[in-house]
């Protein structure tokens, strides 16, 4: 059998390339969605460390929660079966700010957004691209990088999803997070996390998340399960195991050429002229 098209497996909505698991119904309906105030979102461009947060943020709480898949993957169904659900809803998301729907912003949803430097982002999607059947095909590292740098990729352009969230790094119901810092000091950043979603969690508790939540922890975990579409927090696989590939910090040493980070540095620079990052 031929691989699928990339009209098959990629649809623009508002401009931003969506995989065609995410139906455009479904991205249409999203503007009605009914939020809840205790509702949680776990917000990232894709390839930031999202499950990694997905896997501490549901440990912390010793209640009955739901992760449940991206609310922007699926068919119409989706709305109705979140809707359902009776227990509290830990929901991830890959929509930038402006897409998301207006009641979270609204109700003041807590929202936890996780971010990583964009060269790594750019690697680790490479891999995932060449990894999954879902995404189109790619030939090299370098016709990659341009499509990143172009945001002709999935969810669009990391430098307008960044700066979308960065204009509400302020407001009180969003907490900022970087990758590397996770990485740096775990312990510091989930007593951070459990701060922020009010849960008392003691010293030895969030010893022994971290330590479930390690890279190598993580990945055995997902090995021993079976892959369930519905388990993903990530709308473009329900293979988990294609997540946990490296979980290092500057991983993009081993793939940009000196020429490739400049341009990367120059158009990181002038996109990013009003960031504070
Ligand atoms: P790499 O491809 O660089 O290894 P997301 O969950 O947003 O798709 O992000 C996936 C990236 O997070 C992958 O990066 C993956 O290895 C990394 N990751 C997942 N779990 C991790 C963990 N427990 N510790 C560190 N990195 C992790």
């Amino acid at each position: 059998m031929s691989n699928p098209s990339e009209a098959e497996l990629i649809h623009m909505f508002k401009g931003i390339p969506f995989t065609t698991r995410s139906s455009p119904e479904l991205l249409k309906a999203l503007d009605t969605f009914d939020a809840r105030e205790d509702d949680v979102l776990l917000v990232s461009y894709p390839k930031s460390g999202t499950h990694w947060l997905a896997g501490v943020i549901t440990k912390l709480y010793n209640t009955q929660v739901t992760l449940t898949s991206p609310i922007e993957f699926g068919d119409i169904t989706k709305l109705e079966e979140l809707n359902k659900l009776s227990t509290k809803r830990i929901i991830p998301t890959h929509l930038d700010y402006n897409m998301l729907p207006t009641n979270f912003k609204n109700k003041k949803c807590k929202m936890i957004y996780i971010s990583r430097n964009p060269k790594d982002i750019a690697v680790s999607m490479y891999h995932y691209y060449r990894d999954n059947p879902n995404l189109p095909t790619i030939d090299t590292w370098t016709a990659f990088f341009d499509l990143f740098l172009k945001g002709d990729v999935v969810c669009g352009s990391w430098f307008d999803h960044f700066l979308s969230w960065e204009e509400h790094e302020n407001d009180k119901n969003i907490l900022f997070l970087f990758y590397e810092d996770m990485k740096k000091d775990l312990p510091k950043i989930v007593k951070e996390i459990s701060l922020f979603l009010g849960l008392n969690i003691s010293d030895n508790d969030i010893q022994d998340i971290c330590m479930k939540s390690s890279f190598s922890e993580m990945k055995i975990d997902t090995e021993k399960e079976n892959s369930d579409p519905s388990h993903t927090v990530c709308a473009l696989t329900s293979n988990r195991k294609l997540i946990f590939r490296k979980g290092t910090v500057g991983d993009w040493k081993n793939h940009f050429t000196p020429k490739q980070n400049r341009r990367f540095e120059e158009i990181f620079n002038e996109k990013m002229k009003l960031s504070k990052m």
